[in-house]
């Protein structure tokens, strides 16, 4: 896709991200990025890709903006309040960047991620203190880009997709920076549930390579990491030379990895091999994000899920055969266009019948370019507040359920860093609860076993018992 803003031709490329090397090597004090993260946890994964594809052209992380010589926002478009604070920030920025327009200080303000994809003619038009806007797809093209604006002036949008680009160069090298790591395994989706800005900003379904994978997750090990959960916006679509149950099985023989989880997955995608994993690999962790987003198969038709509630509720019976402990947690859309309260009802069923671990609701957002947000039957947001109101105290009692139902028990927790009181540490349950406990700093790193004594809001409190790993 040619854009009236890409101003140069991609050949220059290498060229020029060595040029920018050379440029932060060979003037002044460091350069410093700060980057900005909005959104899901495949914008996370490509944050930290991002920080260290710019280490290596001479851009030190901060995180003070104050001192920063480029500021990357990493947007998300999923639904318009989300899309709204990326405006917003940009109008501090610009108030910034004037304050930084003094001779031998500039700054270079770059929006990436799905706002930059779906609306980056939008940004330069709406905000002119944008110098850069690149989509998912083309962040291997940032040194690039950076260099041309230290050289020239011009705005520039770079929003094509080419996946295997992106990967070739961002998964190089990985370094670990704790004992949890996220991974990408798949980007995209082919699904387009009518609500959805996903298939229009991060483009068709595209996973990568087993060995692609395997090395990214060796380097990882390597490093220390003892948790990898697997990224996609369709995870379980997974499918390269592998499908997704077998990767997950080559995963869990790297020695040392003693965790592996995935997100986000589609109940159409829910195979027999993969239930089969969570019953006989012992790695793979008894959570699972299955988002159903409604319980009435009226509206579960006009989203175009695919699937209708008695589906859902037979696949979480097979999983559930195959993991009896699983913590299963899911998404859920209120005030759908066409919702009536009798929808609502077999949503609040639903729940009731599966009993979540935990649940992220949300109030349906009209975005534009989608079909939903063209059709009959759009309700009231007053509707939506109440119907959201009920929903989540549903979810919220049944998460404290799940989670008082774990006091007594012993389980093996992933520490992964200090608390906010002295001598405490942090880790997560296998069914992703933080866990709060007394113990060295040591074990941080570790997996140990803890005697779980209380639960609360901020999840669960323990005892060290005996260490494990
Ligand atoms: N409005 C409200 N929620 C949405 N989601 C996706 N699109 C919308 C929208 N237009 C929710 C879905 C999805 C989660 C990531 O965000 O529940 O699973
Ligand atoms: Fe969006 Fe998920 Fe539906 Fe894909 S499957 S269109 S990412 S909600």
């Amino acid at each position: 896709m040619a854009s009236p803003w890409m101003t140069e031709p991609q050949g220059l490329a290498s060229s020029e991200a060595v040029a920018a090397k050379r440029d932060a090597e060979s003037s002044g004090p460091p350069l410093r990025v700060f980057i900005k993260t909005y959104g899901c946890q495949m914008n996370v994964y490509d944050s930290e890709r991002i920080a260290e594809l710019l280490r290596g052209v001479g851009y030190a992380p901060t995180s003070e903006v104050e001192e920063a010589d480029l500021v990357v926002l990493n947007t998300c478009h999923i639904r318009e309040k989300a899309t709204e604070k990326v405006f917003s920030e940009l109008g501090k920025l610009k108030a910034l960047k004037a304050r930084k327009s003094a001779p031998g200080s500039s700054l270079i303000l770059a929006v990436a991620g799905c706002v930059a994809q779906a609306e980056g003619e939008e940004i330069l038009r709406r905000q002119p203190a944008v110098d850069l806007v690149v989509g998912p797809q083309s962040y291997q093209r940032l040194p690039e880009l950076i260099a041309l604006s230290h050289r020239a002036t011009g705005r520039r949008l770079a929003t094509d997709f080419a996946p295997q680009d992106k990967f070739d160069i961002l998964g190089a090298g990985r370094q670990a920076h704790s004992a949890a790591a996220f991974l990408t395994v798949q980007e995209g989706c082919d699904k387009f549930c009518t609500f959805c800005v996903v298939p229009y900003t991060r483009g068709a379904e595209h996973s990568r390579p087993s060995a692609e994978i395997m090395a990214e997750a060796g380097s990882l090990v390597a490093g220390g990491v003892r948790e990898i959960t697997l990224l996609g916006q369709n995870v379980n679509a997974y499918r390269s030379d592998v499908g997704l149950a077998d990767l997950i099985r080559r995963l869990a023989s790297i020695p040392g990895l003693a965790r592996i989880r995935y997100t986000t997955s589609h109940p159409r995608d829910m195979d027999d091999a993969l239930i089969a994993a969570h019953a006989e690999v012992e790695a793979l962790m008894p959570y699972l994000h299955l988002p159903v987003q409604s319980g009435s198969d009226r509206i579960l038709r006009a989203m175009n899920r695919g699937h209708r509630a008695q589906d859902y509720l037979r696949l979480v019976e097979r999983i559930r055969l195959a993991r009896p402990d699983i913590a299963l947690s899911s998404d859920f859309i209120v005030g759908f266009p066409g919702e009536n309260e009798a929808d609502f009802e077999a949503t609040l069923d639903l729940v009731e019948e599966v009993r979540f671990a935990s649940a992220f609701s949300f109030k349906y957002s009209r975005r534009p370019g989608t079909p939903a947000a063209a059709a009959q039957g759009q309700v009231e947001d007053q509707v939506k507040a109440e119907r959201l109101a009920r929903l989540q105290s549903r979810l919220d009692a049944q998460q404290k359920t799940f989670r008082d139902s774990l006091v007594g028990r012993t389980a093996p927790v992933l520490f992964e860093r200090t608390g906010r009181l002295q001598g405490q540490i942090v880790g997560r349950s296998p069914w992703l609860q933080a866990v709060h406990c007394q113990a060295s700093a040591s074990l941080i790193g570790r997996v140990a076993h803890v005697a779980i004594t209380s639960a609360n809001a901020n999840g669960l409190v323990g005892q060290l018992a005996l260490e494990a790993a």
